[in-house]
C-alpha cells in the first residue's frame, strides 16, 4: 500500500483519489488494520467555532454518494495560499461532510449556486499543523507536521478511526503540502 501510494506522481491528483475512493469502496466493513499500523488521533481537536472564525473556500458535491462536502480554512492558511507559500505551524483546515436534501425521487436538491443543498452533517474531518507533530509518525506514513482528526456529527472525536489511513491517501500530495484542495484554495486566496 505505500509502496504503490509513493509511486503515484502528485500531480496526478484525480487519479490518486480516484484510486484510492475505489481502494475504499472495495474495502468497505473490511478490516485495514493489517494493511496500516494503528496511529491514534488524540492531538487535534476540533477548533471552536470554526464555521465563524475560518473561510469557508470550497463546496465539493458528491451526487452519488450522496454528500456535499464544505472546506473551511484559518486565516493562517488562507494567508500563506495567497502568497503561495506551504502552510506554516498553526494552520487548521476543516472539512464537513453533509448528507443533501433529497426530492421527492430521492435525487439530491441543488441550490441556486449549482452545490447540493446540506440537510445533516455527517462528520467532520480535521488537519492541524504544529512543530513537532510529525516527530512520532513513521517516515512512510508521514506528512511533513500535519496531524488528523475526525469528529461525529456531535462533534465528539471519532477514536476508532486510524490516523493511518488519512496519511496514507494524503501522503502522494508532498509539493501540495499534502493539500488535495491545494488549487481552489490558492485561486480563493487570490482574490480576497
Ligand atoms: C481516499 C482518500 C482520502 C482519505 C483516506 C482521506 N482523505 Fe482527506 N481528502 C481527500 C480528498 C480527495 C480531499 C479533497 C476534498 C474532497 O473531495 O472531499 C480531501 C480533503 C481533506 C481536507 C481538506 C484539506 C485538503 O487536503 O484539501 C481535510 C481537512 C481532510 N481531507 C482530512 C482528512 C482526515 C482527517 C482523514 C482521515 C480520517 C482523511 N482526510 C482521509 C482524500 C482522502
Amino acid at each position: 500500500m505505500n509502496a504503490i501510494a509513493a509511486e503515484i506522481l502528485p500531480t496526478d491528483i484525480a487519479n490518486t483519489a480516484a484510486f484510492y475512493a475505489g481502494l475504499q469502496g472495495a474495502a468497505k466493513g473490511t478490516d485495514t488494520s493489517s494493511m496500516f499500523p494503528t496511529l491514534v488521533m488524540d492531538k487535534v481537536k476540533l477548533p471552536a467555532d470554526f464555521k465563524k472564525t475560518f473561510t469557508l473556500y470550497q463546496t465539493v458535491n458528491y451526487p452519488e454518494r450522496p454528500q456535499v462536502r464544505h472546506l473551511y480554512a484559518n486565516d493562517i492558511a488562507v494567508k500563506a495560499a495567497k502568497d503561495g507559500k506551504a502552510a506554516p505551524n498553526g494552520a487548521v483546515f476543516a472539512l464537513e461532510v453533509h448528507t443533501p436534501k433529497l426530492d421527492a425521487d430521492k435525487k439530491p436538491i441543488k441550490g441556486a449556486d449549482g452545490n447540493l443543498v446540506p440537510d445533516k452533517l455527517a462528520f467532520t474531518t480535521v488537519m492541524e499543523k504544529r512543530a513537532g507533530w510529525g516527530k512520532d509518525i513513521p517516515e512512510i506514513l508521514r506528512n511533513a507536521d500535519w496531524n488528523y482528526g475526525i469528529f461525529n456529527a456531535d462533534n465528539t472525536p471519532r477514536t476508532t478511526s486510524n490516523q493511518a489511513e488519512c496519511l496514507a491517501c494524503h501522503k502522494p500530495l508532498v509539493k501540495d503540502d499534502y493539500l488535495f484542495s491545494i488549487k481552489p484554495l490558492r485561486d480563493f486566496a487570490m482574490k480576497k
